[in-house]
């Protein structure tokens, strides 16, 4: 047995390791694990089967091994073997009679190998396995002869993983004898095109071709398919065969991080519940063209590939109703596209759509009325758009019985439906941030003709438990503003000079996170606030930290950007015993009065983010890190300030004599360089 010699490092290793894991309790033979009928032997740096293991197994693990050639006897002695893991041991070869008694094997793991070295008896060992059901062929260096070399004959598999290797583009003869495949996952290949690839696939239900370098998917037929994922490639067109009445089993369709120019020509009858989209360059059309100019203007596209010449696949492209069935859609994700309108009755077409995602895209208006959204829709998310206005009659807004989750943060909103939260029955999450609406006073009757106002009154909405108001301008706060709320979370950072104190006390018994960073504030009394877990007072020029903080049991703080000097003692200590993590970064404390730091570190509980960049001032207004408490000498506290200039004075007089000296030393020197620099300094003109 080769291999048995291990270095003492790793013995140790593993001797630790031992200690730290539940199986150690089982047996161990030539390095390996038994668990039951399995044999882990990773990481044992094995350079060939361990052969006396018991005959049994039905499964070994050799990952991370070197083992570099597989030979012909290493599995004589394990006959009832299922599955054989080999990812990572730089496998070059596979001798061609190496399973002529493994009949049993199913699950074979090649990942991260060096096949492409010995492809071809590799393939001749491979077809002599009647049963094998799955195959990882991932990270090979395989490209498409290889590939398909490999591949030959093995038509009882039915999952195959082709990732990362070199395959450049697939047609009829690709995968021509795997009837069986079910998935196929070929990811991060350097593939350009696919052309009738998966005819010979009829159980194909899962492919993932995402990471490769496909221009355009056309001529989509594949009926069986459930899962497609064609995202990270540089698609611009998706279009699927148009003439095919037939149902697709199309589940879930993952076209994001393409360059879709179009809203993707679905199959016309279809399952499809989950369409992604994101960050593509797709915007609808047919509100920019006036009827006459469409008539001129193309409405077909070509489309060639290598083999055959021509494909003419025509796609009526200014037409924004022919965009396929999308009638059981639950998750539209658009994010990050360029629209700018929803064509007339596109909304309608999906009565069980629950998440609508069009984040970073350009809708100015949004007429909830006419988009006729169903009751269905739970995550709406307009955040980052340039709405400047929502209209909705208020018959309407009771239909969204199901909305719970609203994001109209990052636009230019002024306005908003009188009503429209309130009689939203189950919201729970609104983010009106970045927008310019405030709070109503009590007395503020301020609804226009078109009951339209340009403040929320929100108390008394029972189901809302985390509203998010950043950047709203907002100032004076009325105390009623969150009375009959329960909310646990509650964002009012970036509104410089905004007076809360009065009205959070409403919200004392629920309020789990507060975020005040950015407001001016000075001082606030949270100590009623028992649910509290995490505030965030960032950026507020503090002088020193609420005193009602002892009295909660706060898990997180956020004290970065102000002016604390310290924190003085017996404050750190009920701190530490609480925090999980806290912010300090950004104030400019007093290197003399550093204890606290100390009562941090050595508190295990408590994560200092940015600990290392926690800066402090010595008594010579120098900038030290507090870390470095070695690098700064600091005076006893109580010592007076006399002792200081006692000290400094003869260190200054000292200095001084000695620069004195140096000067008239070097005068000369000094006098001629200064004047060369200031002569031969190259000027911009
Ligand atoms: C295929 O292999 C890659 C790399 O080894 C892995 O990341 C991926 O999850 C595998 N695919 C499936 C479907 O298991
Ligand atoms: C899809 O089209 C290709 C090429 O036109 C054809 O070879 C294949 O049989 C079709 N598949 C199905 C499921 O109709
Ligand atoms: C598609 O593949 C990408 C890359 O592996 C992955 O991030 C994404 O989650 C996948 N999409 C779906 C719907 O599973
Ligand atoms: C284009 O024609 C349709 C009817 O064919 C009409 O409903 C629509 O208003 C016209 N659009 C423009 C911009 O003229
Ligand atoms: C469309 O094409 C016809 C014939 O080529 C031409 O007479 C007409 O002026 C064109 N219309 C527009 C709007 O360009
Ligand atoms: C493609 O279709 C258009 C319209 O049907 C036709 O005019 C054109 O000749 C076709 N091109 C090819 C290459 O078949
Ligand atoms: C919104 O749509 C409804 C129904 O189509 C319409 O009556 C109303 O005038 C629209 N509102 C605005 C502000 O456009
Ligand atoms: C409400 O949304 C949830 C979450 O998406 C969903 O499971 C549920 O079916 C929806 N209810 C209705 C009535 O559509
Ligand atoms: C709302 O959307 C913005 C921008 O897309 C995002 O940063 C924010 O976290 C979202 N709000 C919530 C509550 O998820
Ligand atoms: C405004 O909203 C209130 C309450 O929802 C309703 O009673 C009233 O009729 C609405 N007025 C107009 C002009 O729509
Ligand atoms: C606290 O609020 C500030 C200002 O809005 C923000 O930059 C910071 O990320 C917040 N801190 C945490 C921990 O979220």
């Amino acid at each position: 047995m080769p291999a048995q010699h291990l270095t003492p490092i790793l013995l140790c290793l593993l001797a630790m390791w031992r200690i730290q894991t539940p199986v150690s309790s089982h047996p161990q033979y030539n390095h390996c694990q038994l668990v039951q009928k399995t044999a882990v032997c990773n990481s044992a740096e094995l350079s060939s089967v361990p052969a006396r293991l018991p005959e049994n197994l039905e499964e070994i693990q050799l990952n991370y091994n070197q083992i570099k050639t597989l030979h012909d006897n290493s599995l004589l002695h394990y006959p009832s073997l299922i599955t054989l893991t080999l990812a990572c041991n730089g496998l070059e070869r596979v001798q061609s009679n190496v399973f002529q008694d493994s009949k049993l094997l199913e699950n074979l793991n090649f990942a991260n190998n060096n096949i492409n070295t010995g492809y071809e008896e590799t393939s001749v060992a491979l077809r002599k396995l009647p049963g094998l059901r799955f195959l990882d062929l991932s990270e090979n260096k395989l490209n498409n002869e290889m590939a398909s070399t490999l591949l030959h004959d093995l038509s009882s598999l039915e999952y195959l993983n082709l990732s990362g290797n070199l395959l450049q583009r697939l047609d009829e003869t690709s995968f021509r004898h795997l009837h069986n495949l079910k998935e196929l996952d070929l990811q991060r290949n350097i593939m350009f095109e696919i052309d009738s690839a998966f005819g010979s696939n009829p159980k194909l239900q899962r492919l993932n071709l995402a990471f490769n370098y496909l221009p355009c998917l056309t001529d989509f037929n594949m009926t069986q398919l459930v899962v497609l994922n064609a995202s990270y490639n540089f698609i611009e067109w998706f279009i699927s065969r148009q003439d095919l009445n037939e149902m697709f089993q199309l589940e879930t369709l993952d076209l994001s991080n393409n360059r879709l120019l179009f809203f993707p020509f679905l199959p016309s009858r279809s399952k499809l519940q989950n369409l992604y989209l994101s960050h593509n360059i797709l915007r609808f059309y047919e509100n920019l063209v006036d009827n006459n100019t469409l008539q001129n203007s193309t409405t077909s596209v070509e489309f060639y590939n290598l083999q055959k010449h021509m494909k003419n696949v025509t796609a009526q492209l200014w037409d924004d109703n022919l965009h396929g069935d999308i009638s059981s859609l639950d998750t539209l994700d658009l994010r990050g596209n360029q629209v700018d309108y929803f064509p007339d009755g596109f909304i309608k077409k999906m009565p069980t759509l629950s998440r609508l995602r069009m984040s970073m895209n350009c809708l100015e208006t949004l007429n909830l009325s006419s988009e006729q959204f169903f009751g269905s829709l739970y995550e709406l998310d307009i955040s980052n758009n340039r709405l400047n206005q929502i209209s909705a009659d208020d018959k309407l807004l009771t239909t969204f019985g199901n909305l719970t989750y609203i994001n109209l943060s990052r636009n230019d909103l002024k306005e908003l439906p009188f009503g429209l939260f309130s009689s939203l029955q189950r919201i729970h999450s609104v983010d009106l941030s970045y927008n310019n609406i405030g709070i109503c006073l009590p007395d503020e009757t301020n609804i226009n003709v078109n009951n339209i106002t340009s403040c929320v009154q929100w108390n008394n909405i029972g189901s809302l438990r985390q509203l998010y108001l950043k950047g709203c301008d907002l100032e004076t706060v009325p105390t009623s503003a969150f009375m009959g709320l329960s909310l646990t979370h509650l964002e009012l950072s970036d509104n410089p000079g905004i007076d809360v104190q009065d009205s959070l006390q409403s919200l004392s018994r629920t309020l789990q996170y507060l975020g005040l960073g950015n407001t001016q504030i000075q001082d606030i009394d949270l100590s009623h606030f028992q649910s509290l877990k995490s505030l965030n007072l960032s950026k507020n020029s503090l002088f020193h930290l609420p005193p009602s903080l002892h009295d909660i049991d706060l898990k997180v703080l956020d004290i970065r950007d102000n002016r604390l000097s310290t924190i003085p003692s017996g404050q750190a200590h009920s701190l530490a015993s609480k925090l999980q993590t806290i912010f300090l970064t950004g104030n400019m404390f007093n290197c003399c009065q550093t204890e606290w730091f100390r009562t941090f570190e050595t508190t295990k509980t408590v994560n200092m983010i940015g600990k290392s960049d926690i800066e402090c001032q010595d008594i010579l207004a120098m900038t030290h890190r507090v870390q470095d408490s070695q690098m700064f000498l600091c005076l006893e506290a109580g010592e007076s300030i006399l002792w200081y200039i006692l000290l400094l004075v003869p260190i200054c007089l000292c200095l001084t004599g000695i620069s004195i000296v140096v000067f008239l030393t070097y005068k000369s020197k000094i006098l001629q360089k200064s004047i060369k620099k200031k002569y031969l300094k190259p000027t911009s003109y």
